[in-house]
């Protein structure tokens, strides 16, 4: 299995490195990819440092913030076009622990099409965070499992390993949503096309170094998202099942 572990970054100078140098000791099978918007604070440059060091690891520079749907988006493209077997989210900021990313792998290798990291799953936590943050967590992705009918525990999760298969299944270019909510919108189709996802418990540790790029208008949004996919999924359920439908 060829694997690429795709890292997105938005002013990441301080974390960047402590994750990256993690990541190839404790998987030094994967290669790497950062996904960099033109970080002011200079995150690209550094990456392309490690990059004329380490020939497993590669750099894709944007032009700008577009937000860190847009950044795996256009990284999944890289790794397809790069002829990857299993495509890695995860986060520079040290959250998502590099040495249990074998646990996703292992997942995919014994058959998952995606195995996602997951907090609210037995054994799985969160270090670091206040009480409202988890709790915001937990509601949100309550909130969204009823609302879609999914079985995920951690939706909004951004710890995940896809195989190659399941996103070339997908139509990346539909994905529009940002945040959160493409975590969820990701998740989502993959299981509507009733793909095989299975969730592993993962330790998630706040980020001690630079600051986080999700805002309050980001949960909202996600959560607008996720009602308006729900009842348009009631609705067309509804609709085709009701007689004047069915023959
Ligand atoms: N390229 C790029 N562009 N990267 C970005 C952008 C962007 O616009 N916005 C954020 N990132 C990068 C950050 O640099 C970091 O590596 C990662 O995306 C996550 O950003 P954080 O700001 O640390 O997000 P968080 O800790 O609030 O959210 C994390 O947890 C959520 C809940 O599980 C992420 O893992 C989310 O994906 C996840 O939904
Ligand atoms: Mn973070």
């Amino acid at each position: 299995m060829r694997v690429l572990t795709i890292i997105p970054t938005y002013n990441e100078l301080e974390s960047l490195p402590v994750t990256l140098g993690r990541l190839r000791a404790a998987v030094p099978d994967s290669d790497v990819l950062v996904v960099d918007d033109n970080s002011p604070d200079g995150t690209g440059k550094l990456a392309d440092g490690f990059a004329a060091e380490d020939s497993q690891v590669h750099v894709l520079h944007r032009k700008g913030k577009e937000g860190l749907g847009a950044a795996y988006i256009a990284g999944f493209k890289w790794g397809l076009a790069a002829g990857y077997d299993v495509l890695v989210e995860m986060d520079a900021d040290g959250s998502h622990k590099p040495e249990q990313l074998p646990l996703l792998l292992d997942a995919v290798s014994e058959g998952a099409d995606l195995a996602m990291g997951s907090r609210w799953v037995p054994g799985g936590s969160v270090v670091n965070w206040p009480l409202y943050r988890q709790a915001i967590s937990r509601i949100g992705s309550t909130y969204a499992r009823i609302m879609l009918g999914v079985k995920i525990k951690d939706v909004t999760g951004g710890y995940r390993a896809f195989r190659r298969s399941t996103l070339e299944a997908l139509n990346l270019d539909e994905v529009e949503s940002v945040g959160y909510g493409f975590q969820v919108d990701l998740a989502w189709r993959v299981a509507k096309l009733g793909l095989r996802i299975e969730e592993r418990p993962i330790t998630f540790v706040e980020r001690e170094l630079g600051a986080s790029k999700m805002s309050g208008n980001i949960v909202v949004e996600a959560m607008i998202n996720v009602t308006k996919w729900g009842l348009a999924a009631r609705w067309e359920k509804l609709t085709r099942k009701s007689p004047a439908v069915a023959k």
